[in-house]
């Protein structure tokens, strides 16, 4: 096999220099810009550690829903109209009367939500190969601005239907800044524009949501993958796939062809071309994710209302506050935290901790091993401790706030923060079991 490839790249590049219109395009083009080099480098011979598995799908995924994000909200935006008069009508417009309207209003709400499926998952699998540790330090905290950026998105989109939770949800989450000492007050009018939420404020959101937010995505988005391939991917076994230069035995050399830059610099083992082996998988991932995505799409876009809450169904209306409200889904775990403290300022803050402590995991975890396939039964231990947790703070922030519910949510409050705890005291000196020397399956 690898001699094939071998054989098939040579052939490519034979085409490319025995002349043809195409060949012709493509030598004037990399004349110009690094166009053959940058796709070699990146993607086709980029080397990538053998064992990727399952969880390794996301990162691609992440990519497709943010085009699809991009993509049908171009067309959506064609027929939005961002005022408080004519918001909620040109929804309910592009619904009925745009051709094949329901279908983009559709792809763009399910998508919001299939972007936070995609993010939790690739952000899980982070923590359980320990991806975050050094060097990728870096790649994660681009992660951690990616994740607030697509927060802040979410939220801004939310208010554009008009509807009574879009209305609802931007006055509570809001008047949280009230809360901040001093600067409160005069925060919450400038981030509304307006005394109350109004027309103003769905303009501005309208103005961050289509371009000013999507446009920071993508650049960080560039940013990440261009941070993951200057340290290289890390893999399931969490071990290094590079090595010295020198230091790999003539027979243990991989018979791919790897684009100088990684070859120069150190001796490239147990690593293969992303094209073609990971581009297939890739696309034998996005062909199980589309089948599940347009289930959703086609048969349950509302998702019980978990993805589109009925209230929304509802135009805005200052004067009529709704029984409850709630975010959706994708916040309930940290709206749970908030709404566990009693105090306004303590909530805000416990619920801001709550976020900027993700970003913290590569200094909070000391341990020399990053995979949790050779950690200890106290680190197996507290990441099920924390996806328990999780969940359920999910669950307490999408139900009516109860006795129970509280309690629940203080309790798994303690136990979210005390993973993040428990974690920089046992890594340190934690027993694990070897490491291999070269990569498993
Ligand atoms: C728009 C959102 C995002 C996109 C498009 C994206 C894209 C990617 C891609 C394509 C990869 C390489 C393939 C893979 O390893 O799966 C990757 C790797 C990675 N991403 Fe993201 N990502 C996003 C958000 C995040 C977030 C929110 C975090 C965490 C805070 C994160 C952390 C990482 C890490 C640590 C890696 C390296 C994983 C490894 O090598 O084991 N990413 N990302």
């Amino acid at each position: 096999m690898a001699d094939k490839i071998e054989e098939q790249t040579v052939a490519v590049d034979t085409a490319a220099k025995s002349g043809g219109i195409v060949s012709s395009v493509v030598n004037w083009i990399d004349d110009r810009i690094p166009m053959t080099r940058v796709w070699n480098m990146h993607i086709a011979q980029y080397p990538a550690p053998k064992n990727f598995n399952f969880w390794y799908l996301f990162g691609s995924l992440a990519i497709l829903v943010l085009v699809n994000q991009i993509v049908t909200g171009i067309w959506l935006t064609m027929n939005f109209v961002p005022s408080a008069e004519g918001a909620f009508a040109s929804v309910e417009y592009i619904m009925r009367d745009v051709e094949y309207g329901w279908l983009l209003r559709y792809l763009h709400s399910t998508g919001a939500s299939a972007f936070f499926v995609v993010v939790y998952l690739h952000m899980f699998r982070g923590m359980i190969y320990g991806s975050y540790q050094k060097p990728r330090e870096l790649l994660w905290l681009f992660g951690m601005l990616i994740f607030l950026a697509l927060m802040a998105e979410a939220f801004m989109g939310y208010l554009l239907p008009w509807g009574q939770m879009s209305f609802w949800g931007a006055q509570v989450i809001i008047s949280l800044f009230g809360a901040i000492p001093v600067i409160g007050e005069d925060l919450t009018l400038w981030i509304r524009g307006d005394y109350v939420i109004s027309g103003a404020t769905l303009n501005r959101f309208f103005a961050l949501h289509v371009i000013a937010l999507p446009l920071v995505l993508v650049i960080l988005v560039f940013l990440h993958i261009v941070a993951l391939h200057e340290v290289g991917s890390n893999n399931p076994d969490g071990i290094e796939i590079k090595r010295k230069k020198g230091s790999v035995a003539e027979e243990d050399k991989p018979k791919f062809k790897f684009h100088e830059y990684y070859t120069n610099k150190k001796d490239v083992v147990d690593a293969i071309p992303f094209h073609p082996y990971y581009t297939v998988k890739d696309i034998l991932g996005v062909a199980g994710f589309l089948i599940l995505f347009c289930w959703v799409v086609f048969f349950m876009p509302e998702m019980n209302g978990f993805f589109l809450e009925a209230p929304n169904f509802e135009a805005a209306n200052p004067l009529k506050t709704p029984e409850h409200i709630f975010p959706v889904w994708y916040f309930t775990p940290f709206y749970a935290i908030l709404r566990a403290i009693p105090d306004k300022l303590a909530g805000v803050v416990a619920m801001g901790a709550s976020i900027v402590v993700l970003a913290l995991l590569p200094w909070l975890d000391r341990g020399k091993v990053r995979s949790i396939r050779y950690r200890s039964i106290w680190h197996k231990l507290n990441i099920a401790q924390f996806v328990v947790t999780f969940l359920i703070l999910g669950w307490a922030g999408a139900t009516p706030q109860t006795v129970f519910s509280t309690i629940l949510s203080q309790i798994c409050t303690v136990t979210y923060f005390m993973f993040f705890v428990l974690l920089y005291v046992y890594s340190k000196n934690e027993v694990t079991k070897p490491l291999p020397t070269r990569l498993t399956k």
